[in-house]
């Protein structure tokens, strides 16, 4: 693992252009990145994460001019979000170029229409992709179906047999939950994947109304990593939803089970990690405490419900996967 400076900024944009795989920080979390135009390197991301293959790639470009050799004739919409949210946690997805390798943004072996684009707002990663001259391909730098990482320990957690990956250690992440993943590719623009910039902020800084795509696991939903069980701690998780009062009433107390509260709401509970007192928080910690239940090897865990607004819509979107859908609305 190395710690972020200048020499390993210079280190990992090599090994990128010579095809290699680095982990990198960026603002949401950590990414595994490659050149996006080396079929080797990204059939590399696929078999490290042992990702399916018909889920496509965020492309992570530094310089918006590289937003218009990849787009074809994105909507008018697109220059408002760009301006208004890039750098930052906003993926558009957008046809792409016809002159582009068929295969660009999904698995060499087949095709896409479509090109998810975003430009991080981690310095370090800005640098990388700069430095690297590449467009850089990279989903979050976790084996399939974990958690995603949020500081470079995670990554190495997951890669540890994988020697061929540079981790650069850029600390934790700022945000903790994945960007937005927006289809761009219409008249108004539908949130694929809820995430860090909300339908509110697009709302309230553009004046544009997204809508979110609704029921996002049946067989073909419009972002695929949806449909993946995801986000996944190794012990079952259910999220329990009612008053902290009835929440506590119900929870078994037990050294085996570990239960996520909020806003410390639960003082007579004793097995457990308090998330955070507001959704940035929560939105920061979740991964990491969903993989702390890993190391503490417990056997159940349950998680209070947040407020479905806001970012708390992206949060629940995750601990919902996470939990494969199970949630008990307890006194109610
Ligand atoms: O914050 C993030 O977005 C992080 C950091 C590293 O940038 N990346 C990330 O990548 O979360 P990943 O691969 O874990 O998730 C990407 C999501 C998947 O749900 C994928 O299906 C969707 O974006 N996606 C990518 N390209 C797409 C496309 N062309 N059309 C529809 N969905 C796309
Ligand atoms: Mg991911």
């Amino acid at each position: 693992m190395l710690r972020c400076g200048v020499d390993q900024i210079a280190e990992a944009a090599e090994a990128i252009k010579s095809g290699k795989l680095v982990a990198f920080p960026t603002e949401t979390v950590y990414g595994l990145g490659a050149d996006a135009f080396n079929p080797q390197a990204v059939a590399a991301i696929y078999a490290a994460k042992g990702r399916p293959g018909d889920n496509p790639l965020i492309l992570h470009i530094a310089d918006p001019a590289d937003f218009n050799n990849l787009a074809e004739n994105p909507p008018q919409y697109t220059k408002k979000l760009i301006e208004k949210f890039w750098p930052g946690a906003l993926t558009l997805v957008v046809k792409k170029k016809p002159n582009l390798p068929a295969w660009l943004g999904g698995h060499p072996s087949g095709q896409t229409e479509t090109i998810g684009i975003r430009i991080p707002a981690n310095p370090i990663a800005q640098a990388i992709i700069k430095a690297s001259g590449c467009v850089v391909a990279a989903p979050s730098a976790n084996t399939a179906g974990r958690p995603s990482p949020t500081t470079a320990q995670h990554v190495l957690d997951d890669f540890a047999s994988e020697l061929g990956i540079a981790v650069i250690d850029g600390g934790s992440v700022n945000l903790g939950i994945e960007s937005a993943v927006v289809d761009a590719t219409g008249e108004t623009p539908v949130i694929l994947r809820p995430g860090q910039v909300t339908a509110d902020m697009i709302q309230a800084a553009t004046g544009i109304n997204l809508t979110h795509q609704a029921n996002q696991t049946h067989e073909k939903p419009r972002s695929p990593g949806m449909k993946y069980r995801h986000y996944a701690p190794k012990a079952p998780m259910t999220i329990l939803k009612g008053t902290s009062e009835n929440i506590a009433a119900y929870i078994k107390q037990d050294k085996n089970i570990c239960i996520l509260t909020i806003n410390d709401s639960l003082p007579q509970i004793q097995n457990k990690i308090n998330l955070g007192n507001n959704p940035e928080e929560i939105a920061q910690n979740l991964y990491a405490a969903l993989r702390k239940c890993d190391k503490l090897g417990v056997t159940e865990i349950y998680a209070q419900a947040v407020a479905e607004e806001g970012l708390g819509i992206a949060i629940m979107d995750r601990m919902l996967k996470a939990a494969e859908g199970r949630m008990i609305h307890v006194g109610q």
